[in-house]
C-alpha cells in the first residue's frame, strides 16, 4: 500500500458532462486535466478542477470514503462512487485514456453531475414501505430473533442509497415506474425480518404491480454497478422465490406463470423454447396451454411483438412447431442440476457478502434459510442473537 501512495502526482484528464437545465442551454462535454497522485479519486479530481478552472461545476459529496452515497456518477459509462473511484484505475477503463464522467442514469439532471434523487430513487423507496411494520405484542424489552435471520438481512442493511443500480438498471430504462433494484432490496430487508408482521401482504403487493418484482430482466447491471455488494437483483430473485414457494402467490401480470413455464421448458428441453414460452405462460404449463382461452387472448395482443420477432428471424415456423435439440448427454447434465436443486429438503441461500464463500466452498458452512425470517423459530437467543433496530 505504501507503494501506492509514493507514486507520484501524474496528469489525468477529466472530461465532464456539464448541464444546466435553467439555462435552456443543451448539454456539452468539457475537458480539465488536473494532477494528482495515481491512488487518489476521481471525486478528488473532479474537485480540482472546481477549484483551479471552474468554480460552477456541479457535483454532490460528503463523507468522501465510500459512506453517505452522495457522489455516484457515471465513470466511462458505469455508476460508481466517485470518492471510490481511483484515478488510474478510471483512467485505465478509459476509451481514449480521458476519463469521462457523467450524472447517472434513469434520474432528471438537476445540474452537472449532480441528480435529483427525491424525483426518482427516493420516491421508490418510500412506495415499498421502508419500516418494520412490527408483529404484536410488541415485546417490553426487546425482540430475539435468530442470529442467521439477522445475517440474512444484514446484506440489504449496507446499502448506502447512492442510487447507483438505480442509474443502471436496464429495466427502469425501458419501464420508468418500475420500482426498481434499490426500492425492492430495500423491499427485501424488512420481508425477511422476523420481527415483521406484513410479509404476505408485503410480497403479494409487490407480486401484483405489474412493475414490481417480475418486472426486472435478470440483466446483472445493479449486481455490477453496486459498491456495496448490496446484490439488489438477488434480493428480487429472494423475494420472488419467497412469494411463489412459500406464499404461492400468483400474480396477475404471469410473472409466477412466466417463471413456472420458462424452468420447465429448459428441463424439458435443455434449452428454452421461445415459441412455447408465451402460450404456456398465459395459458398453462403444459403443451396445452396455448388453447387455453386466456392464451388466445393473450396471443392475440402481443401479436406485434410476435411479429416483429418473426421478421427479426427470432421465431421461425419450424421453431415454433419443435422445440431446440441438444445432444442427449447435454440434458442429462441440465437435467441433472435440476434434480439436485429438487431434492433439498429445504431451500437456501448462502449470504455471500457474509460467508464470503460461495455454495461449494461452504457446503460444510450451516446454511441459512432463505425466508428463514419468516418460518424459523426465534430461537436461540445469545446477546448477539437479539435485535431492537
Ligand atoms: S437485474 Fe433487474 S433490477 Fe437489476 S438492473 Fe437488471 S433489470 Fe434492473
Ligand atoms: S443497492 Fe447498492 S447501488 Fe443500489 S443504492 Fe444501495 S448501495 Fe447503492
Ligand atoms: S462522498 Fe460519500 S460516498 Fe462518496
Amino acid at each position: 500500500m505504501a507503494e501506492v501512495r509514493d507514486r507520484p502526482p501524474e496528469q489525468f484528464t477529466l472530461r465532464l458532462r456539464r448541464y444546466d437545465p435553467e439555462s435552456g442551454e443543451a448539454p456539452y462535454w468539457d475537458e480539465h486535466t488536473v494532477e494528482l497522485e495515481p491512488h487518489r479519486s476521481v471525486l478528488e479530481g473532479i474537485l480540482q478542477a472546481r477549484d483551479k478552472f471552474d468554480g460552477s461545476i456541479g457535483i454532490r459529496c460528503s463523507c468522501r470514503q465510500a459512506i453517505c452515497g452522495s457522489c455516484g456518477v457515471r465513470v466511462n459509462g458505469e455508476a460508481s462512487l466517485a470518492c471510490h473511484t481511483h484515478l488510474d484505475a478510471a483512467k485505465r477503463g478509459a476509451r481514449d485514456g480521458v476519463i469521462e464522467i457523467e450524472p447517472m442514469g434513469n434520474m432528471p439532471v438537476l445540474k452537472d453531475l449532480i441528480v435529483d434523487m427525491d424525483a426518482v430513487h427516493w420516491k421508490k423507496i418510500q412506495r415499498v414501505t421502508p419500516w418494520l411494520l412490527a408483529k404484536q405484542p410488541v415485546p417490553e424489552r426487546e425482540y430475539l430473533v435468530s442470529r442467521e435471520s439477522m445475517v440474512d438481512v444484514t446484506q440489504t442493511m449496507a446499502c448506502i442509497q447512492c442510487g447507483a443500480c438505480v442509474s443502471d438498471c436496464l429495466a427502469m430504462e425501458v419501464d420508468p415506474g418500475f420500482i426498481g433494484p434499490a426500492a425492492l432490496a430495500k423491499a427485501y430487508r424488512f420481508v425477511g425480518d422476523p420481527r415483521d408482521d406484513q410479509q404476505f401482504e408485503r410480497l403479494n403487493d409487490l407480486a401484483q404491480d405489474p412493475q414490481g418484482i417480475f418486472d426486472c430482466t435478470h440483466c446483472f447491471k445493479c449486481v455490477d454497478a453496486c459498491p456495496k455488494d448490496v446484490n439488489p437483483m438477488g434480493q428480487i430473485m429472494r423475494l420472488r422465490r419467497i412469494a411463489i414457494g412459500d406464499h404461492h402467490i400468483v400474480d396477475e401480470n404471469n410473472g409466477e406463470r412466466h417463471e413456472a413455464a420458462f424452468t420447465t421448458l429448459v428441463k424439458e428441453y435443455g434449452l428454452l423454447w421461445e415459441a412455447e414460452l408465451l402460450p404456456r405462460s398465459y395459458g398453462g404449463n403444459s403443451r396445452f396451454g396455448k388453447f387455453a382461452p386466456a392464451a388466445a387472448k393473450e396471443l392475440l395482443s402481443s401479436l406485434p411483438a410476435i411479429l416483429k420477432a418473426v421478421l427479426h428471424g427470432k421465431v421461425t415456423l419450424m421453431g415454433a412447431l419443435k422445440p431446440h435439440k441438444i445432444p442427449k448427454r447435454d440434458l442429462k447434465s441440465v437435467q441433472a442440476i435440476y434434480e439436485k436443486i429438487e431434492s433439498r429438503k429445504e431451500r437456501y441461500e448462502l449470504n455471500l457478502y457474509i460467508t464470503g464463500q460461495d455454495e461449494d466452498e461452504a457446503s460444510s458452512a450451516a446454511p441459512v434459510a432463505a425466508g428463514a425470517g419468516a418460518e424459523s423459530p426465534a430461537a436461540p437467543t445469545s446477546p448477539e442473537g437479539s435485535a431492537n433496530q
